[in-house]
């Protein structure tokens, strides 16, 4: 073999033999075709790439401080995953807060529930959003609160008969009171305030629809300008759309003295997790970020070419709805694009963040959210605050929790084993 060739099989093995104890948690896994569109799960094809730079803005110049990252690199960013990914949202307007009821005891008093509705339109139709809130009786100021952004309705979400009812999408695509639902999943509302902070929750839908065509039933069709028919290709899809909602429940937290507003930790999964995620990047206001299982358009890098892609997620038939028009463009050109699942998970910074995967999710890349989170901790350093410290993948089940969290739980797609247990201790860390 000549010397040049046996020099690149050494590289190549070295580089293998380096990542196969970092991914071995994650093992291969058969091809599988989505879509018409084929997916890969195997490590060794995941293809070579190069992260579009954090730390540098955009006329060259390096980012040295953190004012420069807070005042120029930030914005950047921001706008580039709004043209690029999410899609601009606007400020709200003629929003108003109807409370319903304030601090009234649930759960035999272990806990004490607001409803309130907010009103996206001045007339008071839909689409409007129901929040209901609980907090610990026993509080004797503003608390910390993790604000739930939920695929259930509220009434099917909770075990409490005086939560209000709702309406829901059924799978026709047709509003059906949610008591003709489903539930997904149960709220335990007892155990959270028992940790001395508050928990709000409210159903995606109600600020808009999660479908293809759902745009004129929600929220962005109120802010269609004049003669405007359809968005423009850098304005909002669905999840940006599902985070300014939780926008609009923090403003609301803003006139409730009950609630502390500078400690409002956001937690959604799967496609709410990527909606997490942009929101916590989009409003600094937002103080935690729990995303889980967030995948692709999430925490994990799209330029690694495992489990879902940029491809598959703005395929027609699938979730093109949820993101910019403008992110089509990267389906086969991911390469390219100016933003990735890094510049996401720095966005957050300085403010905590916590990424949950499953060690079985292959479609939703845990190892990718794993790298995102090692490449965005240049940045939370830069603010003085600590990544994960490792770039050793961690076996399921072995939290890192610094201002940047992860933890993969042993288990799929969607709330896992222990996972509770890991958000309570991270909320503690920083915000109590
Ligand atoms: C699909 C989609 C994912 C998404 C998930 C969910 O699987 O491909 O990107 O996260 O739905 O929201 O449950």
């Amino acid at each position: 073999m000549p010397v040049k060739n046996a020099i690149q099989v050494l590289v190549l093995s070295a580089i293998l033999l380096w990542i196969a104890p970092l991914s071995a948690q994650i093992a291969d896994f058969p091809p599988d075709t989505v879509a018409g569109i084929p997916v890969n799960y195997t490590e060794a094809n995941v293809g070579e790439y190069t992260l579009p730079a954090l730390l540098q803005l955009e006329n060259g110049k390096a980012v040295k401080s953190a004012d420069v990252w807070m005042d120029q690199r930030r914005a950047e960013i921001v706008k580039l995953i709004e043209e690029n990914q999410f899609g601009r949202c606007p400020e709200p307007r003629d929003i108003s807060f109807e409370v319903h009821e304030k601090g009234v005891p649930a759960f035999d008093g272990k806990a004490l529930r607001t409803q309130v509705t907010i009103h996206f339109t001045k007339d008071k139709s839909r689409p409007k959003m129901d929040l209901v809130i609980y907090l610990p009786p026993d509080a004797t100021g503003p608390v910390p609160l993790l604000l739930n952004i939920s695929f259930s309705a509220n009434e099917l979400f909770i075990d409490d008969d005086a939560v209000r009812p709702g309406m829901i999408w059924n799978r026709e695509h047709e509003l059906i009171p949610a008591s003709q639902g489903r539930p997904f999943g149960k709220l335990d509302v007892v155990r959270v305030v028992e940790q001395g902070i508050g928990i709000a929750t409210f159903y995606y839908g109600d600020v808009d629809p999660d479908f293809n065509g759902g745009f004129d039933f929600g929220v962005r069709k109120l802010y269609l300008k004049p003669g405007q028919t359809e968005r423009a290709a850098d304005e909002w899809g669905s999840i940006s759309a599902w985070g300014w909602g939780i926008s609009c429940a923090i403003d609301y937290f803003e006139t409730d003295d009950t609630v502390d507003e500078k400690k409002i930790a956001i937690y959604g999964i799967s496609r709410l997790g990527k909606t997490v995620m942009w929101e916590g990047g989009r409003d600094p206001r937002v103080a935690m970020v729990i995303a889980s299982c967030s995948g692709e358009g999430g925490a994990a890098l799209s330029r690694r070419d495992f489990g879902e892609t940029v491809a598959h997620l703005t395929e027609a038939s699938r979730f093109p709805y949820q993101f910019a028009v403008n992110y089509q463009k990267w389906g086969n050109n991911v390469n390219e694009s100016p933003v990735d699942a890094h510049m996401l998970v720095a966005l957050i910074a300085p403010r905590p963040v916590l990424l949950i995967t499953g060690n079985t999710d292959k479609w939703s890349d845990p190892y990718g959210e794993f790298l995102a989170a090692v490449a965005a901790e240049p940045v939370y350093e830069l603010l003085g605050k600590k990544g994960l410290g490792k770039t050793e993948f961690p076996p399921a089940g072995e939290p890192i929790l610094h201002d940047i969290g992860y933890y993969m739980h042993d288990g799929g797609h969607g709330p896992g084993p222990g996972d509770w247990d890991v958000m309570f201790k991270f909320i503690k860390m920083h915000l109590q």
